[in-house]
């Protein structure tokens, strides 16, 4: 008896156990469930770039393109950005540029950034002032283009667009979308000569601009935002180079403190914006990612993840402390007097962190997506497969 009523008693833990598992396995299902985001937009600069900038301007040359494309693919890198490793791990294709005519299949989204694009709108053309007209607000045109364009596409001529363009249902609402942008418009102010106090009087007048080209995605409909702070651009070669002044104080990473400071003013504002929009904008989900640190722990944790010196271009040209040169750039040759000067890629881009000076390996990028894909660095802390699920967070 004794010993029946134990195994009755057994067997009602047993199954109380199964159904409390049950109910356990259940609820992780249902919070981890993946948002199928449709499609990715992306706003941004040469970080996210993926050929907006050479359907316009001249082409990207080879060594680019080299490690995974095996030619040139639009991208200011050696292989690909962040934002490829973000759009495969959500199942989407690779992101074409808005702009690319050819071959382009937008059916999982577009990308709208332009390298050397900036937040502010530019004075003068690329030829005058360096910077690409593609600002911020014009790639928000672009973007309402798309979708007006692209429903009546799909709508009314149908065919071979409706291979080649996203389907208009729900488009808007459920696509997620990715800001990369602020990068140029610091180093702008630091090329031109300025203090870091003068380049931070202008942040808040970007932030003014961002926070206005999200609230017109909102107003379309948009509702999922993955926000990137700006990097480390006290740690790039380029910035270095040109500010010798600014670059006497370096810290343990070997990154100018001045330089990066700009950066990590950008950042707090930046953060504090994304939550006002969070109060402004309830029915929408953000997520503020912190590029910054993922780049940082790169760049002072190079050697220990397998990196040589972070600070050391691949593709480049003059050896010294950098392998930089502001006139013999990646993939440029020049000819002086019967000696020949080229920017050659090094033989392993893999283990080099930085690409051109400016840019970095698609190794240096596969280690930050590595980094923020889970959300460790996002606030809230959620992983980019569940970015919808942070709406009032
Ligand atoms: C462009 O010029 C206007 C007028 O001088 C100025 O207010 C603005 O700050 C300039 N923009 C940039 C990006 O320097
Ligand atoms: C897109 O279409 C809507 C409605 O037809 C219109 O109000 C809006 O101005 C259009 N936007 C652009 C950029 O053409
Ligand atoms: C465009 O991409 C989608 C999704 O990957 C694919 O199903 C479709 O066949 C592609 N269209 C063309 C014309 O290749
Ligand atoms: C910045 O200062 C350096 C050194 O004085 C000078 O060579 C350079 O031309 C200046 N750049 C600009 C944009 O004024
Ligand atoms: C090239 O040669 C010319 C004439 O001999 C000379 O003036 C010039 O400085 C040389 N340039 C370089 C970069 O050596």
């Amino acid at each position: 008896m004794a010993s029946a009523r134990r195994c009755t008693t057994m067997a009602t833990n047993k199954l109380i156990m199964f159904v409390v598992m049950l109910v356990v396995l259940q609820r992780v299902r249902s919070d981890d469930s993946p948002c199928d985001f449709p499609a990715i937009f992306n706003l941004g600069d040469s970080y996210s770039d993926t050929g907006a900038f050479p359907a316009l301007f001249p082409a990207v040359q080879p060594p680019y393109g080299r490690t995974f494309f095996g030619m040139p693919a639009g991208r200011q890198s050696d292989g690909r950005l962040t934002i490829d490793f973000m759009a495969q791990s959500l199942g989407l294709r690779y992101l074409n540029a808005y702009l690319d005519s050819l071959g382009s299949n937008f059916t999982q989204g577009a990308n709208f950034a332009s390298a050397a694009g900036t937040i502010r709108r530019v004075n003068g053309s690329l030829w005058t002032s360096g910077y690409s007209p593609i600002s911020l607000d014009v790639q928000i045109w672009q973007f309402q283009q798309f979708i007006n364009r692209s429903q009546f596409v799909y709508n009314n001529i149908g065919g071979v667009y409706r291979e080649i363009l996203p389907k208009p249902e729900h488009l808007v609402s459920k696509a997620l979308y990715t800001f990369d942008i602020g990068a140029n418009d610091l180093a702008m102010g630091y090329l031109d000569n300025m203090t870091t106090e003068q380049v931070e009087a202008y942040v808040p007048d970007l932030m003014e601009r961002l926070a206005s080209a999200i609230q017109t995605v909102y107003d379309l409909g948009g509702r999922y935002f993955w926000v990137h702070n700006t990097g480390t651009l006290g740690c790039l070669p380029y910035a270095l180079a040109y500010r010798p002044d600014l670059a006497t104080e370096k810290d343990s990473a070997g990154c100018s403190v001045a330089l990066n400071a700009g950066p990590r003013f950008f950042n707090a504002r930046l953060k504090e914006t994304v939550a006002r929009l969070r109060v402004a904008l309830p029915e929408a989900a953000f997520t503020y990612v912190d590029v910054y640190t993922a780049m940082y722990r790169l760049m002072s944790e190079a050697k220990k993840i397998g990196f040589g010196d972070p600070l050391r271009v691949c593709c480049g040209y003059g050896g010294g402390e950098y392998n930089f040169d502001k006139d013999i750039g990646c993939g440029v040759k020049v000819e002086v007097n019967g000696t020949v000067m080229e920017g050659k890629s090094c033989e392993d881009p893999s283990r080099s962190v930085s690409w051109d000076g400016v840019h970095l390996t698609e190794a240096a990028y596969k280690f930050i997506f590595d980094q923020i894909v889970e959300g460790a660095l996002s606030d809230p802390p959620v992983p980019l497969r569940r970015a919808c699920q942070t709406k009032g967070q």
